[in-house]
């Protein structure tokens, strides 16, 4: 693996291999074996175009974790603002000795452009991407459901909301079915579904009674405001009165369902803050897991020398 940019066709041992490599960093956390040397003389570039709080700082603490010079580029104060170009970007980056960019871009493909383009010895690692992909939250994703739910392959997942914006929905398909989840479904009203979705493998709900009855794993999305055109934006009342998950919509899922979300979080638009701060809820974890998965992502692009 050169670069991380999406979960598409990403072979279930490879995905294996990152959650396995994760859940050993998770360990030696646990032991307050915090510190690893594995990237010791490198340097990791953050590039986040885009606002993040959890994939940025996560990736920061990982990097460090793995000993790297870690530079987070304030873009805001960086030349693009004076136009130069994102590989032009990129390219003094690289003269500066740069070994991995973890980027943010919201264009769709923006890391896949940069990775065509940098020296075989560099790596990129796809942050997320306009609507396409968010490989790492996915991974994340997948730890947290493994460490909850044991293995896939008898699990039932649903995922709530806005799927037609949502690279984090894409990203978390791809590797639940690679991974043998044989029942992933999407749940949401017909205007947030993207056209032809059912050929991702997925069952389609549109209510939620129905769409979450006996799930193990329950998914919940951002409504992405800043994605969708007046047209497409429901009234938050409304939107929740269908689609927000209330307590009594959790009652239909598996009474040891786990409750997620990939953050941020719009409290009582599409969740509770009952039930994003119940017994159910594992959204902190996620994120706590999120280092250790980053860690992973990036040791193992390393060590590939091509
Ligand atoms: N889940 C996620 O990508 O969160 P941030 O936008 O805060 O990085």
């Amino acid at each position: 693996l050169t670069h991380l940019l999406t979960t598409e066709g990403l072979p279930a041992p490879i995905l294996r291999q990152i959650l396995d490599r994760a859940r050993n960093y998770a360990n030696a956390a646990e032991r307050d074996e915090k510190k690893h040397t594995t990237l010791a003389g490198k340097s990791v570039f953050n590039l986040f175009f885009e606002n993040s709080t959890r994939t940025r700082t996560t990736f920061e603490i990982a990097a460090k974790r793995l000993s790297a010079d870690v530079i987070s580029l304030n873009i805001g104060a960086s030349s693009t603002a004076k136009g130069e170009t994102l590989l032009d970007t990129i390219h003094n980056l690289e003269a500066m000795g740069a070994d991995m960019f973890v980027v943010r871009h919201a264009e769709s493909g923006a890391p896949f452009l940069i990775a065509r383009h940098v020296q075989p010895n560099v790596h990129v690692v796809n942050a997320g991407d306009g609507r396409h992909a968010h490989p790492t939250q996915a991974l994340l994703d997948m730890y947290t459901i493994r460490h909850y739910k044991g293995e896939f392959n008898n699990l039932r997942v649903a995922i709530v909301g806005d799927i037609l914006h949502s690279r984090v929905a894409r990203s978390q398909i791809h590797a639940l079915t690679t991974l043998g989840c044989p029942e992933v479904r999407v749940i949401a009203p017909k205007t947030l579904l993207p056209t032809g979705v059912e050929q991702l493998g997925v069952h389609v709900f549109h209510d939620m009674e129905a769409g979450l009855k006996d799930v193990d794993v329950v998914i919940m999305l951002r409504l992405q405001n800043e994605r969708m055109s007046g047209a497409l934006l429901p009234s938050a009342a409304e939107y929740f009165k269908s689609y927000g998950l209330s307590p009594d919509k959790l009652a239909h899922a598996k009474p040891d369902a786990i409750v997620m979300h990939p953050g941020p979080m719009n409290r009582g638009i599409e969740i509770d803050s009952t039930v994003a701060d119940g017994s159910q809820s594992v959204i902190l974890p996620q994120v706590t897991f999120g280092i250790a998965v980053r860690m992973a992502v990036m040791a193992i692009l390393a060590e590939n020398k091509q």
